[in-house]
């Protein structure tokens, strides 16, 4: 059974199709679901319904693109929220320089700041990083006595080379479906990088649809032609990369029974 350890449940996109989504879940060959905030809505969201279905975990954070939207008040309401027993990770949070819906300085000090909540509620962190790898890697180093509660590259797209510095920090990463789109020689070289008790597979649903459903909405469930790309690249059977990646996301997730 596969782990998807990245989707957005809380999605509009997703919302009409969510209770079909976890009552499928075992047919789908799905033992676990992390929805994933963004923002404060999107976290309070995520943990409301992981408390009402069993097999559903969630995060609380706050995206680079709404880096401008954390205060105070809304990092003192995770500080309280982390401590239920549906709530795995921080994030996602960290830099986004291809958008730029923050200004950079700005992202950096909300980046900061959730390092530091993920490393008080004894969390792991889960980032969203694009074009931003090296200021991601000097942020992380500054804050190097914060991480030991574990970290997680979501929907990793830097080089291959990055796969090693990022590895100083132990640092788990996350595949989606990018890695089955034609133009994935660069992600499909870092993945064949990655040590193996430190890969996971995700969708990123409703964003990220692998082939051949590019171009529609992602469901949870495509975690698997993911986990089938896996397999081909590091030439392992399905049920290794099954055993592989729920084993690693388990233990990354500690909370995650
Ligand atoms: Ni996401």
């Amino acid at each position: 059974m596969l782990i998807d350890s990245h989707c957005h449940l809380t999605d509009e996109r997703l919302l009409p199709e969510r209770e079909a989504i976890v009552s499928s879940m075992s047919e789908d060959g799905l033992c676990a679901l992390v929805t994933v905030g963004y923002d404060r809505e999107s976290s309070l969201g995520g943990l409301a319904f992981a408390e009402t279905h069993a097999g559903v975990w969630c995060t609380l954070g706050v995206h680079p693109h709404d880096a401008d939207k954390l205060d105070g008040e809304t990092l003192s309401a995770f500080r309280t929220l982390a401590e239920r027993d549906k709530v795995v990770a921080i994030g996602e949070i960290g830099l986004d320089y291809y958008y730029d819906l923050s200004p950079r300085d700005v992202q950096r000090e909300a980046f900061a700041r959730q390092i530091a909540l993920a490393d008080e509620c004894g969390l792991p962190m889960c980032l969203h990083v694009r074009d931003a790898y090296g200021d991601c890697l000097a942020l992380l180093k500054e804050n190097e006595g914060k991480l030991s509660h574990g970290v997680l590259l979501h929907c990793y797209s830097g080089s291959p080379e990055m796969v090693k510095e990022f590895s100083r920090f132990d640092a788990y990463f996350a595949f989606g479906g990018a890695i089955t789109f034609k133009n994935a020689k660069k992600n499909v070289e870092s993945l064949s990088l990655v040590p193996r008790d430190r890969l996971l597979v995700e969708t990123d649903c409703p964003y990220m649809t692998p082939v051949p459903y590019r171009g529609r909405t992602n469901f949870p469930r495509y975690v698997s032609l993911v986990a089938d790309k896996v397999a081909e690249v590091l030439s392992l059977s399905r049920e290794e990369v099954e055993e592989l990646t729920t084993a690693n996301t388990k233990r990354l997730f500690k909370k995650m029974k």
